[in-house]
């Protein structure tokens, strides 16, 4: 394991061991069966090509409308609880009482990108964001607090754990291309991203 510091971002390389990976794929089960993926749908009229699903007490959605989070999955019933796995490694890392309300499952299969953006639907940035990649590496890019400007980009592959938080928790990211089928974690291939939010 080791902590790299990007542009203000907390890098844990190889944070989470094979086991405690397949543990959270096994956690994260019951989640996709209550709360399938689907393909969000953007202000523009396009679609994302990652498919996303949420669990906690909101879950983030987007549509020709907006941006925003939502008390319940497009079926209608409200987002699973997230899996005590996943909120042992908030605690870990961020050492807070509080508790995130937003795990939001990104999974890319092959070919599947998102654009720099920021994460900036939440009502309190003091508290992080926690980002964990599972199965197939990413290509992360990192820009800067405002659009434009150099970048930096970064591989990261099954079980690192990003710290988004303080002056950088408002900092472009995105992921350009994943390396389809370069992990054995997930028997279909395609990367899982889990970001953790306080979102009130
Ligand atoms: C995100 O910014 O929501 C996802 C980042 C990632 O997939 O690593
Ligand atoms: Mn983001």
């Amino acid at each position: 394991m080791t902590l790299l510091r990007v542009r203000g971002f907390d890098v844990h390389k190889g944070y989470l061991d094979p086991g405690r990976q397949a543990a959270l794929i096994e956690s994260l089960r019951p989640v996709l069966k209550a709360a399938p993926l689907y393909s969000p749908r953007v202000p523009g009229g396009g679609q994302m090509s990652v498919r996303m699903t949420s669990a906690g007490q909101f879950g983030w959605y987007s549509d020709a409308k907006g941006y925003r989070y939502a008390e319940a999955h497009p079926s209608g019933r409200v987002w699973p609880a997230i899996p005590a796995e996943v909120l042992a490694i908030w605690t870990e890392l961020t050492g807070l009482e509080r508790q995130p309300e937003c795990c939001l499952l990104n999974y890319y299969g092959e070919g599947a990108r998102m654009g720099l953006h920021q994460d900036k639907d939440e009502a309190d940035f003091s508290y992080p964001v926690v980002s964990i990649s599972l199965g197939d590496d990413g290509l992360f890019r990192i820009g800067n607090p405002t659009r434009g400007g150099k970048t930096e980009s970064l591989w990261l592959s099954s079980g690192d754990v990003v710290v988004m938080g303080g002056e950088a928790r408002l900092t472009y990211h995105g992921v350009d291309r994943i390396r389809f089928k370069s992990s054995r974690l997930l028997s279909k291939g395609g990367r899982i991203n889990l970001t953790l939010r306080v979102v009130t």
